[in-house]
């Protein structure tokens, strides 16, 4: 088990073959990830990058899901600031982090389970896995650097298919449009994903980090402003009344109803 700075049983981290392992384990609530949590993953981020043992961090979900994304509840009853709450320290830490991340989908991977992606180095999919980026469905807008990197990744009329329709979509189409590397059966998902860590391990560790330095400088220089941009409107609507709808539906096991907005 490896000691971070932030405990959390929600999200068990542990040192393999010198890779931080980072599991996200609520499946009662199918990963729902809370500010704890968030401030769990921060700390493994952190300890990645502090600790010269590790060389790559490894992040999945249990059973057949990644994670459900925010806790719906969590934006309900406790709308989380996005400049300086938990989720915004990930946010603003992800693009930061020096050595690779490299994510094994196991299952459902919704809202920031998608996003989350696009800061990782390396992502491979379970077959059955889904993907859904559902932000304009809530009532919000995109959220973690996406509204800047998905149209950058896979061109503007497939990134309205995330962003605006916000469909649930297959892993074939997160691989099509360069979300993850590859897809696995769901059976083959941790051995093989695991097997590419190992692989990224045993590479010179100096020659990595500024290999990925070096992809990643040019976004650097705009994701700021832009994930700051997000992070006003995203939180200016999680209080809307669009919001409100959707987030009274999804309690409420119902569809949500916009025909009243203008
Ligand atoms: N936040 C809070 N609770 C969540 C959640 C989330 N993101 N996702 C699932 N849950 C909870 C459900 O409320 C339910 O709780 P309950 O057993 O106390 O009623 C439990 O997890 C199981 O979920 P359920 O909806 O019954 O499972 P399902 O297989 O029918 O559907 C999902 C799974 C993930 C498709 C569905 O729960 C869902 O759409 N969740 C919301 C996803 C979302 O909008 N995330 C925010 C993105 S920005």
């Amino acid at each position: 088990m490896a000691t971070l700075d932030v405990q959390c049983e929600q999200v068990v981290a542990s040192i393999e073959d010198r890779i931080l392992k980072v599991v996200l384990n609520r499946p009662e609530k199918k990963n729902a990830l809370t500010q704890q949590m968030y401030l769990a993953i921060v700390a493994a981020l952190e300890e990645l990058d502090r600790n010269a043992e590790l060389r790559c961090l490894y992040i999945t979900g249990v059973d057949n899901i990644f994670t459900s994304g925010n806790d719906v509840i969590d934006f309900m009853t406790a709308p989380p600031d996005l400049e300086t709450s938990a989720v915004a320290k990930l946010l603003t830490t992800l693009p930061q982090t020096q050595k690779p991340l490299i994510a094994a989908v196991n299952g459902l991977a919704i809202g920031i389970g998608t996003t989350l992606l696009l800061h990782c180095d390396l992502a491979y999919a379970a077959e059955g896995a889904i993907f859904q980026t559902p932000f304009a469905n809530l009532g919000l807008c995109p959220e973690a650097g996406s509204s800047y990197l998905m149209p950058a990744l896979m061109g503007h009329a497939r990134a309205s298919e995330w962003l605006l329709l916000g469909e649930k979509l297959p892993a074939s189409k997160a691989k099509e449009h360069g979300i993850v590397n590859d897809v696995f059966a769901d059976a083959e998902l941790q051995e093989k994903a695991w097997a590419k860590a190992l692989q990224l391990a045993a590479q010179p560790p100096g020659a990595v980090r500024l290999s990925k330095a070096l992809m990643k400088q040019h976004r650097l220089q705009v994701l700021p402003d832009v994930m700051r941009t997000e992070g006003r409107e995203f939180g200016a609507r999680l209080t809307s009344e669009e919001a409100a709808e959707a987030f009274g539906a999804f309690v409420e096991r119902r569809k949500p109803d916009f025909s009243r907005f203008s």
